[in-house]
């Protein structure tokens, strides 16, 4: 599938590729996005597929990935840097997985390591029904409070949510549901790699955020305050903290 993407920055030194969480879309990433621009980095900002204004289709972890690997290459990137956030982290490791020699930097996010345990699965098919039945709404109302803590940023965030298909966010349940376990994997990358966490993220905790660390014997960075979705509640930080990690990457 082609993805839509924005493409900004100079077309020089690393170029970076930036992949969005559930149920969003590219917006979680722009004010991080126009920090590494600042910074003098190119940044490739995709919609995953069946999200923001990419069409949905099937859904694997390996479709995902698929579609993040053919944009580079429409981009005409062989080499490139690779941010994922949460879901988004799910996909970039198995990018990592697909095209490890293509793979310069890594950057995770809120994400994990592991694969979903069956209660984990469990529920991923109960939301499948709920927003079969009762559409989008479901998913946001459960997800906000996770995301975001502070008040102000909760009408946008959701609105992000809402603005979802179902059919795209079915399809990132199911590919959520069945991904693969990636702690081999982070455990071969040798490449300079960053581990951000929030302080108070409950669907992928600091402990999480420690073993990739471990394992990638990367950088781990906890933004204070902040809940899952660091690149809106943490975006100084998490903005900081990305620009360094880039820096090393040219
Ligand atoms: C996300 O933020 O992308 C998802 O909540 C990750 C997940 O449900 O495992």
């Amino acid at each position: 599938m082609d993805l839509p993407h924005s493409d900004q920055g100079p077309h020089s030194g690393t170029p970076l590729i930036l992949l969005h969480g559930y149920p969003l879309d590219h917006r979680m990433w722009s004010k991080v996005r126009d920090a590494l621009v600042a910074a003098g980095h190119r940044i490739i900002v995709p919609d995953l597929r069946g999200f923001g204004k990419a069409p949905a289709g099937a859904g694997t972890m390996r479709e995902y990935a698929s579609d993040v690997l053919r944009l580079a290459d429409r981009v005409g990137i062989q080499r490139f840097a690779l941010a994922g956030f949460s879901m988004g982290g799910y996909v970039a490791m198995e990018v990592c997985r697909q095209a490890k020699g293509r793979i310069v930097g890594l950057a995770l996010l809120d994400t994990r390591a592991d694969a979903d345990t069956d209660a984990a699965k469990q529920g991923r098919y109960q939301t499948i029904e709920k927003v079969k039945a009762q559409g989008i709404h479901v998913v946001a109302e459960a997800m906000l409070p996770k995301l975001v803590t502070k008040l102000d940023l909760k009408p946008e965030v959701n609105g992000w949510m809402l603005a979802q298909h179902s059919e795209g966010v079915i399809a990132a349940l199911q590919a959520m549901a069945t991904r693969v376990d990636s702690r081999e994997t982070l455990a071969t990358m040798n490449v300079p790699t960053l581990v951000i966490v929030g302080e108070k993220d409950e669907i992928t905790p600091p402990a999480l955020a420690e073993e990739m660390a471990t394992l990638t014997k990367g950088k781990l960075v906890t933004v204070p305050g902040s809940a899952h979705l660091t690149p809106v509640e943490g975006a100084g930080v998490v903005g900081d903290a990305m620009v360094e990690w880039a820096r090393q990457l040219s």
